[in-house]
């Protein structure tokens, strides 16, 4: 199927999840969660640790443990809706149209298979391709991530890896077979910041390159500037703001936006000298716990801008601006 002619590849609607306790007490970690991602677009997704960035991607696959639930809401992916997909149609779809790359490479690359078998291995099990074109479109594969030294990566072993390359591993992976979503959660946790940059071109090249759209999922503003069209910002569940990176990221609107870009080093906050021995801010008070929430807005025991209205009920999402959409009753809601 091709996605050129279609305005959104997915379509999330009101998703409600809830994790169950052993005594089935039911704690919301998605909340009325509704947002879009266009063919080939990058969308970021921003919060603390928590925020449920995690309960997010991994229902938006179906694979939550077995302790989560999705009790509310559509995923319509190219058109179709994920929740009511069989077992059968969610396995072709996972790995060929969506694919989920992890957090952690040491945990999801096997330590002593070879990096070319170890890609050619995702092909086999869902690519109904003969061997000469599994061959073939693994090349082209590793050709496009690592063009330089194609071979030597394809025959090493995860040990003989850099972080960077490892993660790039896993990418290939990814886009083995083509997927026209990518959902990457905190992709670049694990490696050093010289890699982090490295990593996030890679995610450009593919989303030019091959059309792919891009879920990034991250707790770092930074790691969004000049690479997603648009951030979402999430807490405790909820998403608090959306819109276009520039906006969002320039002209944040949510207090808990604010907090976040605050606690940013220099450039992206706007202060010109670094002091390495200045301890960054963090945003006051703890995330909420998820059983232990009120009436009002989830923010509203951290806000520094609460006012009257705030502890009585969840705020609406509004639009002050083009495509900026925010849930605040500092701009109505
Ligand atoms: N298997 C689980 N059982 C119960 N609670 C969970 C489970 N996984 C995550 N949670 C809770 O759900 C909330 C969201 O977690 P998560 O999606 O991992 O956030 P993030 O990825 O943003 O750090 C947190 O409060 C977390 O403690
Ligand atoms: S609704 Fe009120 S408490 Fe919530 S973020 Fe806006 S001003 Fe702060
Ligand atoms: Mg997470």
């Amino acid at each position: 199927m091709t996605t050129g002619d279609i305005e959104f590849i997915l379509e999330v609607r009101n998703l409600h999840v809830a994790y169950f306790s052993r005594a089935r007490v039911a704690s919301s970690a998605v909340v009325d969660v509704s947002f879009d991602v266009r063919p080939g677009e990058i969308l970021g997704v921003l919060g603390e640790s928590g925020s449920g960035k995690s309960t997010l991607a991994t229902c938006l696959l179906r694979l939550l443990p077995a302790n989560g639930e999705i009790q509310q809401g559509s995923i319509l992916f190219e058109g179709r809706d994920l929740l009511q997909a069989t077992p059968r149609e969610l396995e072709s779809i996972r790995g060929r149209r969506i694919a989920l790359i992890n957090q952690e490479p040491w945990v999801a690359l096997h330590p002593t298979m070879r990096v070319g078998d170890q890609v050619g291995e995702v092909l086999a099990a869902h690519e109904y391709l003969d061997k000469k074109s599994r061959r073939e479109r693994l090349r082209q594969v590793l050709e496009g991530l690592f063009p330089a030294e194609t071979n030597r990566i394809s025959f090493s072993y995860p040990h003989q890896l850099s972080g960077g390359q490892r993660q790039r591993v896993l990418i290939a992976q990814a886009i083995a077979c083509g997927p026209s979503l990518v959902i990457a959660d905190e992709p670049t946790a694990s490696v050093d910041s010289a890699t982090q940059r490295e990593i996030l071109t890679v995610f450009e090249s593919l989303r030019r390159g091959f059309g792919v759209a891009i879920i990034l999922i991250t707790h770092n503003p930074s790691l969004l500037v000049g690479l997603a069209d648009r951030v979402l910002v999430l807490y405790a569940g909820r998403v608090v703001e959306i819109g276009p990176t520039e906006s969002v990221l320039s002209h944040s609107l949510h207090p808990y936006t604010q907090a976040l870009l605050r606690c940013l080093p220099p450039p992206l906050c706007g202060a010109n000298v670094v002091n390495r021995k200045t301890k960054l801010p963090v945003i006051a008070g703890d995330a909420p716990k998820l059983n232990t929430l009120s009436l009002g807005c989830r923010f509203e025991p951290r806000c520094e801008d609460r006012f009257e209205p705030c502890r009585t009920r969840e705020p609406l999402p509004v639009s002050p601006a083009d495509e900026h959409v925010v849930s605040c009753f500092k701009f109505g809601g």
